[in-house]
């Protein structure tokens, strides 16, 4: 395909998503290690991009490897109940200092340096993320009760990106680490977002876990939920997938779980016909 004839198929997509918000899911895996400064400059490119084209995009970022490291180099202890980790009060002050003060500042600079573009806010402020507590047994591990979109309409309204942590607040003011992938569901459904996207270290869903020509391009909620109930879908996909299903269910236009290793992959998404990754859609329920 020549050069025009991307730049052409691209314009529908340009037209149709001008003024649409797009919640986009940045893990934290994609940030650690070494190489990724450059995985985290494309990015920041696409998010650039993107604004530049009149889409209405926000971040939403967690940090679990980045809060394990420090929670190792300060020789913090974890306990573990069925997987997931107690956070006491000592650990949540931890996941607070990296998701606030290491991973969203991180985020914004990247993205600022092509234009200065964008907000790091907190899911603390002006309480975007009310969180309530999941199991006493996790401490401050929390779900969101509820999310207060009124602070990022305003950012957006102003013209800027918002990149939000996903630290949530109780009514009493305590912190809560919250899911970053339920969170960003939770925001795209409380924006009506157009899309939410979720950057992830796979390749899109697949009906055979390790055949790559198996690739899920497109499917709806509703054959999602069989892929679920008969085991195709496992594991550590889950959340990210109930996630898809609650954000369409509730009123976001699509949602597409794609492989944040490909460069530029947000781009190839969003203004190509084909697409890189997994679009999930309405439909058969
Ligand atoms: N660019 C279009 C969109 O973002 C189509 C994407 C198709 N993607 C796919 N994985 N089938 O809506």
């Amino acid at each position: 395909m020549s050069t025009a004839d991307v730049l052409v198929e691209a314009l529908p997509y340009i037209r149709r998503f001008a003024g649409r918000t797009v919640v986009v899911k940045y893990g934290g895996n994609a940030l650690a290690g070494t190489s990724d400064h450059d995985a985290l400059a494309l990015f920041a490119e696409d998010i650039v991009l993107m604004h530049t084209v009149g889409i209405r995009p926000v971040v939403v970022h967690g940090g679990g490897p980045q809060i394990n490291e420090l929670l190792s180099r300060l020789g913090i202890e974890s306990r573990f109940e069925n997987g997931l980790r107690v956070t006491d009060a000592a650990t949540m002050d931890v996941v607070r200092m990296v998701l606030n003060g290491q991973v969203n500042p991180q985020i914004v600079s990247a993205v600022n340096t092509h234009g200065n573009i964008a907000v790091g806010l907190s899911g603390e402020d002006a309480r975007i993320l009310q969180a309530a507590p999941r199991d006493p047994s996790l401490g401050f591990v929390g779900d969101v009760a509820r999310v207060r979109p009124e602070l990022i309409e305003s950012v957006l309204a102003d013209g800027f990106v918002p990149v939000i942590s996903t630290v949530g607040v109780d009514g009493s003011g305590q912190a809560y680490n919250i899911n970053a992938d339920t969170a960003a569901g939770a925001i795209a459904e409380a924006l009506s977002a157009e899309k939410i996207v979720y950057l992830t270290d796979i390749a899109g869903l697949r009906r055979v876990v390790d055949d790559p020509s198996s690739l899920i391009q497109r499917t709806t909620v509703g054959e999602l939920e069989a892929l679920v109930a008969d085991g195709t879908v496992a594991g550590g996909m889950i959340p990210k997938v109930e996630s898809c299903i609650q954000a369409v269910r509730g009123g976001v236009r699509s949602a597409h779980i794609l492989d944040g290793r490909i460069a530029h992959v947000l781009l190839l998404e969003l203004f190509t016909d084909e697409g890189v990754g997994t679009m999930i859609t309405g439909g058969p329920q």
